[in-house]
Formats: C-alpha cells, structure tokens, sequence
C-alpha cells in the first residue's frame, strides 16, 4: 500500500512518534516541524534531545531558511509534518518537502493518521512521492488501532531494535492486528469506497461556499471557545455529532467546529447538516 520494503507496527500512533523520532535522531540532529503538527510528533521531538526548529505552517520559504542556515551544525537532520493537518484538514506540500529533504541531506518523515483509506485511492498523503519514512495510525479510517511505520528494510530493523517504545512495551493483541488487517484488505480492493469520504466532505464545503474540502476534515473556525462549544450543542440536539475544538489543542482564538466526514454518511444529512451550520458561516464584510 506504501510502496516500501518494510513496516513495524507500534501499539498506537502516539507511541510510534515518540519511539521514531528519538530511535533516529539525538543531541547531535536538528529535528524541524511544521507548527501544526500533531501533540504526538512534538512529543517524540523534544524525547529526541536534538535541536528543534519550528517552521510556519506549511511554509517551504521559511523551512528553507532555517535549513541554509542550520543544517550545517547537526549531525543528522529530520523533517516531520502530518500529511493531513488534523485540526485543520488541509495538505502539506509533500513534493516541496521532499525536495528540500534531497537539497538539504534530511530525512523526510509524514504522518499521513488522516491519510491512509481516503486519499489517492487509500494509499494515503505521501503517495507517488519520495517520502522515506511514512508514519501513521490504525485507529483513523483503518478503524481499529495502533501505529506503524512503513521504510526501507534497514530503517525498519533499526527502528525494531532502537525505538523504547516498540521494545519495552507490550504488542497489539492478536483480535486488533485482525481487524487491521481485514480493513487494510478492504481499502486496497475498494478504492471507490475510499473515495467517498473525501467526496461527501466536498459535498459540504460546495453546499455552505467554503473552499473545496482538502480531506475528509473540514474545520468551522469560530474563534472563542464558547461558541464553539454552543455550536456542538446546537448541532448534537439536531442529531449531528461534531467535535468543538478549543485550545490549547489549536491556537488561542481559533476555536473550532471540526467535521469528519466518512463514506457512511447519506447525503440528505450531509445537506441537513449544511442548513444547520449556513447561519454560523461569516459572511465576508
Ligand atoms: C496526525 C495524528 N498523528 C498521530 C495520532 C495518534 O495516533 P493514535 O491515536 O493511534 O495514538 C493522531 C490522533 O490520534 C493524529 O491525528
């Protein structure tokens, strides 16, 4: 499905970020992440030790610069964003990621958690591009759980024998790995089926004149906290479950309505759902 020689699988996403990063990098690498990573890749990048660089969100500009003007002192270098903004639903520019890796002698690592079963065909965010270490979850469309990494075979023997995290802790259970599996054989004999949750989250951003849905995440910023909560309730007591998103898990000001679409969702709640949130669209000045 990745196009890689080899894949460990951790016992969660959270626990393959933080026994990744630290297995590859240490106080002699400079490790540089998208600001809008996920909590787990932050976490694996300050267990590293190395120096971390944050660069602005999505912004290849400023990740080149802080490249020209560090690579030189480490060691190693690692670059590491999610494929999928979690909170945000949007893409990195993984080519232009990639070619700074190349330019600049980095490792590039994505987390494509909201990538794999719904993007090109399943395959996920990296696909067709020259990404080396592809992290991500079982417990998103694959809807069951754990973490894995797919690399090459050398990387993947390193990652057994070094990450703390895949060593001194316990292995999924035998019912979990099944279930994975069996899901994992449903996406690549159902690409059709894949697409559907990308499409219907389009099919919402088209209905309220929102920019086309880049995955099947869509967020509503609304800004403080409390309206984002009283937007959950209003929705939860028509019948749609929606997550109100608050800081510190976003920025302060950028609380948000946050929707997940899946391939089960009928388009007659989809246009519903659409008539409830019209009227907490800002309407441009
Ligand atoms: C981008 C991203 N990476 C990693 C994780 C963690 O994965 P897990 O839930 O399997 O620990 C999540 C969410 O849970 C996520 O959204």
């Amino acid at each position: 499905m990745k196009d890689t020689e080899d894949a460990v699988v951790f016992g969660s996403g959270y626990l393959a970020n933080t026994g990744i990063i630290p297995a590859l990098t240490g106080k002699t690498d400079a490790i540089f992440v998208d600001e809008l990573a996920h909590a787990c890749i932050w976490a694996g990048a300050k267990l590293a030790g190395a120096a971390l660089f944050t660069f602005r969100h999505n912004d290849l500009d400023h990740l080149a610069s802080l490249l020209a003007a560090t690579r030189g002192q480490a060691r190693h270098a690692l670059i590491v964003t999610d494929g999928v903004f979690s909170m945000d639903g949007d893409l990195a520019p993984i080519a232009g990621l990639a070619a700074l890796a190349d330019a600049h002698g980095a490792w590039l690592m994505t987390d494509d958690a909201h990538g794999i079963g719904v993007l090109n065909a399943g395959h996920g965010s990296a696909y067709g591009e020259a990404v080396p270490l592809q992290m991500g979850t079982l417990s998103k469309a694959v809807g069951a759980y754990g973490g894995y990494l797919c690399a090459s075979r050398v990387v993947c023997d390193l990652i057994r024998n070094r990450a703390r995290s895949f060593v001194y802790t316990t292995g999924l259970p035998p019912g979990v790995v099944a279930a994975s599996i069996a899901s994992l054989d449903l996406i690549a004999s159902e690409p059709d089926y894949c697409a559907q949750p990308l499409r219907k989250a389009r099919l919402f951003t088209e209905a309220l004149g929102l920019p086309a849905a880049q995955s099947p995440i869509v967020p509503l910023i609304l800004g403080a906290a409390e309206a984002a909560l009283a937007a959950q309730a209003q929705l939860e007591a028509h019948g749609f479950l929606v997550a109100a998103i608050r800081p510190p898990t976003v920025p302060e000001g950028t609380a948000r309505l946050r929707f997940t679409f899946t391939a089960a969702h009928e388009e007659a709640d989809i246009s519903r759902l659409a008539g409830l949130v019209r009227p907490m669209v800002a309407v441009p000045a």
